[in-house]
């Protein structure tokens, strides 16, 4: 099986996950408060981009995902550091020199602590101030990349913080007599109080989330026409086995999950990136293989993840899909399987241009701290030591290939 000539291979990143020494955003002032595990140096990718790329080079990658700190670049409403951006520049400068072609996220889940304080996304203005942080940096970045994500899993983040509480700032619901979220050490660590209104913060975050995009879109267009701009959407799989009322349901779940907010903002998308992890299927009598985070393995339902979002008509890249897999056992088969899902959505008429690996390295998962390991690359936290998983070679063969073999 071939895949298209000029197809992106490569892994993923994000900010706050991998570089360390990042203090002004709200995770870090969580963690200062006790209420998440805390980053501090991470992976240290911040000093140490150049030799992660090296090694991405070497396992034959010819793309990277990675996102920019908005903390580091505006760490004060409306004043933006030269510095950092001079940072970024060269990190993207890092890659040119690599052939690894840029994939830019502008925001993954981290927001710097004055927005935070003044009431996050939830602020009336908030997508104007977002979109004003967006266009600056494609303003001055973009003679070094083409593709930019606006928003990083948009869903995941309005759940997370908003209804199950485990995210700051820490919100969690209650549908009448009803708790929001699970009943376990992550809602007490956080100390999140399940109120009856917080669903309707979710329910405005969610829509200022679409309108964030919307006007980041518009604004970026103005500074960079030829930007070619996407969201990078969590789609969890839902299907349906056995009665009528299972396939109801996954198509209520796929539309509220994933379709109404697409539907919103699908007039302002020139791409779009799937992060694919999950998948539920009601009915469903099938035991499956768990990984270190207790999620299914079924990597080919990235087919039809995949095909499901055909309907838009865009361009798609997968940007994220992956597993912890501590001791590596699984992570090769699982490649394979997900990648040779994803050459079966070509084949069958689907435009995806890219595939990203979640994650080049082991990171900071989020609530859960450094335990789970999703990386090509395992890092020693003691030393910050980079070792390249079995696994890892599974992959440069496929992209070797620029295929797979059967
Ligand atoms: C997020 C990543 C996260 C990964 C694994 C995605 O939801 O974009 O930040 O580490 O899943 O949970």
């Amino acid at each position: 099986m071939k895949f298209p000539k000029h197809f992106y291979w490569g892994a993923a990143t994000a900010s706050y996950q991998v570089e360390g020494g990042i203090e002004n955003n709200d995770w870090a002032q969580a963690a200062r408060e006790g209420r998440v595990p805390s980053c501090g140096r991470a992976c240290d990718h911040y000093n140490r981009y150049e030799e992660d790329f090296d090694i991405a080079r070497e396992l034959g990658h010819n793309a990277h995902r990675f996102s920019i700190e908005w903390a580091r670049i505006e760490p004060k409403e409306g004043q933006f550091d030269q510095k950092e951006i001079e940072h970024y520049r060269q990190v993207l400068q890092a890659l040119k020199e690599r052939n690894l072609t840029p994939f830019v996220t502008l925001w993954h889940f981290t927001l710097p602590v004055w927005f935070s304080e003044s009431g996050g996304w939830q602020r009336k203005d908030a997508p104007e101030i977002f979109a004003r942080y967006c266009s600056k940096v494609v303003a001055e970045m973009g003679d070094l990349a083409t593709h930019y994500a606006t928003l990083n899993e948009p869903n995941v983040y309005a759940t997370h913080t908003n209804l199950y509480g485990a995210w700051p700032p820490f919100k969690r619901a209650r549908l009448f007599w009803l708790k929001v979220g699970k009943e376990d050490g992550t809602s007490e660590m956080t100390g999140a109080k399940a109120r009856f209104w917080h669903f309707f913060s979710y329910l405005k975050v969610a829509n200022q989330l679409a309108r964030a995009h919307r006007t980041a879109y518009n604004e970026i267009k103005l500074v960079r026409p030829e930007a070619q701009i996407s969201v990078v959407k969590h789609v969890h799989y839902f299907h349906g086995n056995g009665g009528r009322q299972n396939f109801l349901l996954a198509k209520i779940m796929f539309y509220l999950q994933t379709a109404r907010y697409l539907n919103q903002i699908a007039d302002c998308l020139d791409e779009i990136g799937i992060n694919y992890y999950r998948n539920t299927g009601y009915g469903e009598t099938q035991e499956y293989k768990l990984t270190d985070m207790g999620w299914k393995m079924a990597p080919a339902f990235i087919y039809e993840v995949i095909m499901q979002l055909t309907r838009y008509g865009k361009p798609m890249y997968i940007a994220e899909a992956g597993l912890a897999d501590q001791d590596d056992s699984d992570r090769g088969l699982y490649i394979w399987a997900q990648t040779r899902a994803v050459g079966r959505a070509i084949e069958a008429g689907a435009d995806v241009r890219g595939h990203f690996y979640w994650s080049l390295m082991d990171n900071y998962e989020w609530s859960l701290g450094f335990e789970k390991q999703f990386g090509l690359i395992h890092i020693n936290y003691q030393t910050l030591e980079r070792t390249i998983r079995p696994s890892a070679y599974v992959y440069k063969e496929i992209i070797e290939n620029n295929g797979i073999v059967e």
